[in-house]
């Protein structure tokens, strides 16, 4: 957090998530309990906060549920080593996760914010999974709402429900905050959501509503308009009235820690990485250039369209074959939504069909990369790659293409990206990245070519301007404009009714 000023200090704070931070699981005979560390963007962004400012994180307990304690919540003091916050888990059985996790929220909420209504399922069975899963996580946060006006972050679309809760359980006080980590849609497509009243119900009891760019953020407005007849909708100030209550509707697009990941791009690790890999694969004393494509592996993400443009450029134009290696590094999600499986195997016919179609014996086309990586690993794998694709259909930001830009110490890559992204509504991005349209093939294809033949003084001057713009709106500056709100709401409020 910035340093003359911490808007947390003094705060109880209290984060919810679907995903923990910490995840203990029982190994061996004697069931020694192993703590993964936290990997993900936010995760790895917030833990040092809630290490500094103590407080209580509520998550799922993914992966450690002994059965001995199933259904029941436990809380572990973390980091191990160091304790300093209270984790919570809660238990979930597994018809529990399929119809709240699988079911409601990534057959549900997922494909309808990401306006992929023909992938859409809502299911009653599924509802009330994730109408009691919301109460329990909210019933959590409440127990642990002490304190004079303790501040509640939730995030993301799991507990779109929770936030009402707490607030009837008696936190009339309570600081609440959400962020919605993925796209909201217009009212054209929200309104498809059986549950479209109830969802906006849950989500005003907060003070605070963030999402990543104005365009979301005046879809919710739109929606509340169309959909809930009492509320008020005040535009000018983006604050809702609703049920007594005030909402501020912002929007906070979120970085990356920049630092840590150019950081990680210099290290050792990174350059012993990317030197085994580059042998193994042919790509070392040539001047073969390498285009990376790093996803969680979901068809939001638009990644059989850019093999398709791989497969245009590479047919029509056989001058460019043998000239660059595409590197896809995907992780498997999601594998319990046959959606998903079907999309990850159709994935893998894709690199087999380009791979025998155009492959030769010093030259593989496509190198498909499963493994996990390290965090400076993957720097490294960025800060190697000529050109980075991000190329979704509609993604609420997407911050590989951030991660990218942080790792480009060199600056000597090219980042193509998707019009569709978040991240393409911030003006540094579209005048910087080469702008694509992932369903127009033949248009993604020469997009590719363009970024190929670059020159090296406009690859250069280009990745400067990003690198900046990712340096000065980085995670931790994302955090402080979050918490800055949440502290404007609480003096408001303060100066309102005095305790
Ligand atoms: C998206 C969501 C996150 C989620 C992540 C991983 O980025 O916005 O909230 O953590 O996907 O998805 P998973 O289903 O594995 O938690």
């Amino acid at each position: 957090l910035g340093d003359e000023h911490d808007p947390t200090a003094g705060k109880h704070l209290v984060v919810v998530s679907n995903r923990q931070p910490y995840r203990h699981e029982f190994e061996g005979d004697d069931d020694e309990v192993v703590v993964d560390r936290p990997t993900g963007g936010l995760t790895a962004g917030l833990d040092p906060v809630m290490q500094s400012a103590g407080g209580t994180w509520v998550a799922w307990g993914d992966g450690g549920a002994d059965p001995q304690v199933a259904d029941a919540d436990d809380c572990v003091a973390v980091p191990p080593e160091d304790p300093a916050y209270t984790l919570r888990r809660l238990w979930l059985d597994e018809e529990t996760v399929d119809g709240y996790y699988y079911g409601y929220s990534n057959r549900g909420l997922w494909p309808l914010c990401h306006s992929a209504l023909t992938k859409t399922r809502f299911s009653q069975e599924y509802w009330e999974r994730y109408r009691t899963v919301n109460e329990r996580f909210a019933d959590a946060v409440a127990e642990q709402c002490s304190g004079d006006r303790p501040w509640v972050w939730f995030q993301d679309y799991h507990l779109a429900l929770a936030p009402r809760h707490v607030r009837e359980s008696g936190n009339e006080d309570a600081v609440l905050a959400h962020f919605w980590h993925i796209p909201w849609p217009g009212p054209d497509v929200y309104r498809s959501c059986p549950q479209r009243e109830e969802l906006l119900d849950g989500l005003l009891a907060n003070d605070l509503f963030g999402v990543h760019i104005d365009r979301y953020r005046e879809n919710f407005l739109d929606c509340v308009e169309e959909i809930l007849p009492t509320a008020i909708v005040d535009r000018q100030r983006s604050v809702v009235h609703y049920e007594g209550g005030e909402t501020r509707v912002r929007s906070f697009p979120m970085g990356v820690d920049a630092d840590r990941i150019a950081s990680g791009a210099t290290s050792d690790e990174a350059s012993a990485f990317w030197e085994s890999f580059a042998a193994d694969n042919r790509l070392d004393g040539s001047d073969r250039q390498v285009v990376l494509g790093v996803d969680r592996l979901d068809y939001a993400k638009g990644i059989l369209e850019r093999f398709d443009a791989l497969e245009h450029l590479w047919a029509n134009n056989p001058e460019w074959r043998g000239r660059f290696t595409y590197v896809q590094k995907g992780s498997e999600t999601r594998t319990g939504i046959r959606d998903y499986r079907e999309y990850q195997s159709r994935i893998g016919e894709a690199v087999d069909r380009l791979n025998d179609r155009f492959g030769t014996d010093d030259w593989q086309p496509v190198v498909a990369l499963t493994e996990m990586l390290s965090e400076p690993a993957l720097a490294g794998l960025y800060r190697n790659a000529d050109v980075a694709l991000v190329s979704s259909i509609r993604d609420g930001m997407n911050l590989v293409a951030k991660e990218y830009v942080a790792a480009q110490v060199d600056h000597d890559g090219v980042l193509v990206l998707s019009r569709h992204a978040g991240v393409h509504d911030d003006p540094v991005f579209a005048e910087n990245a080469l702008t694509t349209d992932p369903l127009d093939t033949c248009a993604f294809s020469d997009t590719i070519r363009t970024a190929l033949t670059l020159s090296s003084a406009d690859r250069s001057r280009r990745m400067r301007r990003l690198r900046r713009s990712v340096h000065e709106n980085d995670l931790s500056a994302w955090m402080d404009s979050v918490f800055e709100a949440m502290e404007d709401i609480g003096e408001h409020r303060a100066g309102a009714t005095p305790s």
